[in-house]
């Protein structure tokens, strides 16, 4: 399951609910949800269920060419016009979500974790040492998903 840290509060989190409980309060929908097999009816559900255009899997592992400089567009805090929705199959990441009201929570997904981080919710997102995440991304206009980097 995922661990959420607020690090002002010196609070983790680790159970489920009170995870989704502590999410919902900021904005941040999260549900866990057994990956199937075979996994492209359970994507055309969440793509039909969230009213999404496209889906796409990504995969990363630490010897990615380019990784570093892909990682870094995205360890800065920014925003997107697009919902950033991650379905985590494999491995681990580390969103960081600066609510517009309260602490900042991070919040580290791995495999079976369902994220929703809504459009304009300044974030940003780091690996784990292991340096690996395999991830079904949803979008409602892949257009939408440009980094707009808020400088903080
Ligand atoms: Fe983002």
């Amino acid at each position: 399951m995922a661990v959420v840290t607020i690090a002002d509060q010196r609070q983790t989190l680790h159970d489920d609910a009170a995870i989704a409980r502590y999410l919902a309060g900021i904005g941040i929908d999260y549900e866990r949800l057994q990956p199937a097999s075979p996994l492209e009816p359970q994507i055309e559900a969440l793509r039909t269920r969230g009213g999404y255009s496209t889906a796409d899997q990504i995969d990363i592992v630490p010897d990615t060419p380019g990784l570093d400089e892909m990682l870094a567009r995205f360890d800065r805090e920014h925003w997107h016009d697009e919902d950033e929705v991650r379905f985590v199959l494999e491995g681990r990441g580390i969103f960081h979500i600066r609510p517009s009201q309260g602490d900042v929570v991070s919040i580290e997904v791995e495999p079976g974790d369902l994220i929703r981080v809504p459009r304009g919710t300044r974030h940003w997102f780091t690996l784990t040492a292991e340096r690996r995440i395999r991830a079904v991304r949803l979008f409602q206009n892949r257009s939408g998903w440009i980094p707009y980097y808020t400088g903080e």
